[in-house]
């Protein structure tokens, strides 16, 4: 029947850049200024979503964790959508409902999730076959690192597509420790700051001739499982950003009083000769402390040093694919 053609479901996981994605050279493709690399989070941080193609609807329709969205979201989820409808030769609207295994409100962006799934959802309803490189690409126009979310493990995002570097079982005791430190919606958006540090930071010219470097280091890393190496690395490109962000006129600042208590306790934790854990900090506050299993005593203890941050913690996940229950 045409309109079960018309339906699917998928699942993406969120990620976390040891390299970070900064600046794009293309705004209106969203192709990013340098490679980034990182590491597909499992099902606990992740997003369902379907997407029903029917002609019987006047307008696309979003439901984000059970709630009716309109605005400036279903505007961005409708402007995507006329990608695929422009590829099939069809106007049909869509119902698009999408709930998240992290709460609303969490600090997790789900935009890398969320658009993640939305690709492979909306491509899988309306029977366009298309390659995980190909799905890669169609989430990129979404949000810039969702493209990474659709491959499993670690990726790396060059150009147009993520690749897979290797897959979630190459690694299995490593761990993502993300902390909530603030709930609050950030006031200026990565899109914002990442045009702006593009524009203003001296730093910032510095870190795009250099990083090549650093991608080598970490690939290699990955790859030989060397913990250390990746850990120091992961800290420094967290640091580099986070200073070509303040870098920017005018000076921007994500982290908080309490993010940077965390930096300090993860040091003093590698401050014994064996490295435990290394941080990183997107465009906010919230820490990800990636560690490896058995150090996982060790973080949650830290963790209640600092007075207790609410907290969750994933390993390595698969990319987004379809799955067959749908929402409605
Ligand atoms: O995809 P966006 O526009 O939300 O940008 C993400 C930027 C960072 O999270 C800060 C870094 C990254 O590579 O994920």
């Amino acid at each position: 029947m045409e309109t079960d053609s018309m339906k699917a479901t998928a699942v993406a996981s969120s990620n976390i850049a040891f390299i970070k994605y900064w600046g794009k050279r293309d705004t209106a493709l969203i192709l990013p200024m340098n490679a980034s690399i990182s590491m597909t989070l499992d099902d606990g941080v992740s997003t369902t979503t379907t997407v029903e193609f029917s002609g019987s609807l006047a307008q696309d329709e979003l439901v984000l964790n059970y709630a009716p969205t309109g605005g400036t979201k279903l505007e961005r989820v409708s402007r995507f959508l006329d990608i695929l409808r422009q590829e099939r030769g069809i106007s049909t609207r869509a119902k698009v409902v999408s709930i998240n295994t992290f709460p609303t409100g969490s600090g997790i962006a789900s935009s890398a999730s969320g658009f993640a799934a939305l690709a492979v959802a909306a491509s899988g309803a309306l029977s366009l076959s298309k390659t995980p490189e190909e799905l890669s690409a169609l989430a990129r126009q979404g949000s810039g690192s969702a493209c990474r979310s659709v491959i499993g493990g670690f990726s790396e995002w060059d150009d147009t597509y993520a690749v897979q570097l290797q897959p979630e079982t190459h690694w299995p005791e490593l761990r993502d420790v993300i902390l909530l430190v603030s709930a609050e919606e950030k006031t200026i958006s990565s899109r914002q700051g990442m045009e702006a540090t593009v524009e203003t930071s001296a730093l910032y010219k510095e870190r795009i001739k250099n990083l090549p470097i650093r991608l080598g280091t970490v690939r290699d890393a990955i790859a030989d499982k060397d913990f250390s190496t990746l850990s120091t690395s992961i800290m420094e490109d967290s640091d580099e950003l986070h200073a070509c962000i303040a870098d920017t006129t005018p000076s921007v600042r994500y982290l908080t009083e309490d993010s940077l208590r965390i930096i300090e306790a993860v040091k003093r934790l590698n401050s014994d000769g064996e490295m435990v854990a290394a941080y990183t900090f997107d465009a906010g506050p919230n820490a990800h402390i990636i560690t490896k299993e058995e150090h996982l005593p060790k973080i949650l203890e830290m963790i209640g040093r600092l007075g207790g941050f609410p907290h969750l913690v994933s390993g390595l996940g698969e990319g987004a694919r379809l799955i067959d229950d749908h929402l409605f």
